[in-house]
């Protein structure tokens, strides 16, 4: 009996799969097919970044007119999912209700069940669900606040759309832009946790909902996309500007982790959260909500002084989703609603490798145990 593998806590830094879609530089760099995101960002579209993972190019004028078009034509959800959001249990978070409802479009999709997995139905179901996602999430905050649920524009970016579907009112430049830019830095990112959970299920040649539903789920732990949320509870804890520091270092002091910082590859910065702090700071302005940026700069000096730990993605997100006027509870279904995209190219990409993501363990139990039959227990 072997009990000498190599055991890797926490998997760090061991490469479980080859991937043509994103590196994260851990020097504080993420490209996307090469691109670096600092050079693509305020230049191309949510749509662009689609195309690009998906068809590992950037589209030209009339690829990106047809991607479009694809896209909100595939935005509608069945009626029958409405009417499950509509009976679900009053209390139960949305990221629940997310899960669930991803799972239910399997059920839904037009081509039955298919072992062979044909390329061109896995790119339609990849397309579907980076459609489907977004409106999923906006008849989630509309059925549940009793609202009427709202159909996408022809006329607008598919980014502008999930703004508009999701609050009813469309968007004006500074938020088109903000949610164009959130959209994109939160698209791919190598092999994040939830990400791996989707190439694990797809690796077993499961369909691609349930791999999407693997990653929805470990998208909501705290320790991944449910930080943003639990940055604004923190935020919301501390009434003033002068109470950061006592409070920040409080948390310190008693080994708790500051949510929205720290990193399991970047060693400095995040270049999403440097976006994201700029983006921040002109939608505080336009509310007026200055205080929260001011707070979240105090804690990020803080945080890096104390602990040489910086904000991550999470971080400055929290306060633009805020400034979108989208309650804290769907911060991690906006993360959802772009990574869909990240998930869905992996399980493209892990299907055309079909190698099973299989690890092993290290059994560090006890053997020999002599048995004793259940009336002798
Ligand atoms: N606040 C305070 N301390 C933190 C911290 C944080 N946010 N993140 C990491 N640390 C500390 C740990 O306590 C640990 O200290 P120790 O060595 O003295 O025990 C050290 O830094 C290493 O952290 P660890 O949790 O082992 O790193 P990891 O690579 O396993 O975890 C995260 C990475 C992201 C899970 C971790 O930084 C974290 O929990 N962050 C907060 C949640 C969050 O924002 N998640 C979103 C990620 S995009």
């Amino acid at each position: 009996m072997s009990h000498e593998k190599e055991y890797i806590r926490g998997l760090r830094d061991v490469a479980a799969c080859e991937t043509h879609l994103s590196f994260v530089d851990p020097l504080g760099a993420l490209y996307y097919v090469g691109y670096d995101i600092d050079r693509l960002l305020g230049r191309v579209c949510y749509e662009e970044i689609i195309h690009l993972l998906l068809f590992r190019k950037l589209p030209d004028e009339m690829e990106l007119n047809g991607i479009r078009q694809k896209l909100i034509s595939e935005m509608k959800i069945p009626n029958q999912i409405i009417q499950s959001i509509r009976e679900s249990p009053e209390g139960v978070h949305p990221m629940e209700l997310l899960r669930t409802a991803i799972s239910q479009l399997g059920e839904y999709d037009d081509e039955p069940y298919d072992e062979s997995y044909s390329d061109a139905a896995n790119l339609n179901r990849a397309l579907s669900l980076i459609a489907k996602v977004p409106t999923l999430v906006a008849a989630i905050y509309r059925v549940r606040n009793k609202k009427e649920i709202v159909h996408p524009k022809e006329e607008y970016s598919f980014a502008e759309n999930f703004l508009y579907i999701f609050r009813g009112k469309p968007a004006d430049q500074e938020e088109k832009e903000a949610i164009e830019r959130y959209m994109i830095l939160h698209a791919d990112h190598g092999l994040n946790a939830s990400t791996f959970a989707a190439r694990v299920s797809a690796s077993t040649l499961s369909d691609m909902y349930s791999a999407v539903t693997s990653a929805v789920g470990t998208l909501k732990g705290k320790l991944h996309g449910g930080a943003s949320e639990r940055v604004m509870d923190m935020l919301l804890n501390v009434d003033d500007l002068h109470e950061v520091e006592d409070y920040i270092q409080g948390m310190l002091f008693d080994g708790k982790k500051i949510m929205g910082f720290g990193h399991r590859i970047y060693v400095s910065n995040d270049p999403r959260s440097r976006h994201l702090r700029i983006i921040s700071k002109a939608v505080c302005q336009r509310i007026n909500r200055m205080d929260l940026y001011q707070k979240c700069k105090k804690i990020q000096t803080i945080v890096i002084k104390e602990k040489k730990i910086y904000p991550n993605v999470d971080f400055y997100a929290a306060i633009v989703l805020n400034a979108l006027d989208i309650p804290k509870q769907f911060f991690t279904l906006f993360f959802a609603s772009s990574r869909i995209t990240g998930w869905v190219t992996h399980i493209l990409e892990q299907y055309s490798d079909s190698v099973l993501l299989r690890p092993t363990s290290r059994y560090i139990g006890s053997y020999g145990t002599k048995f004793v039959p259940i009336d002798k227990r």
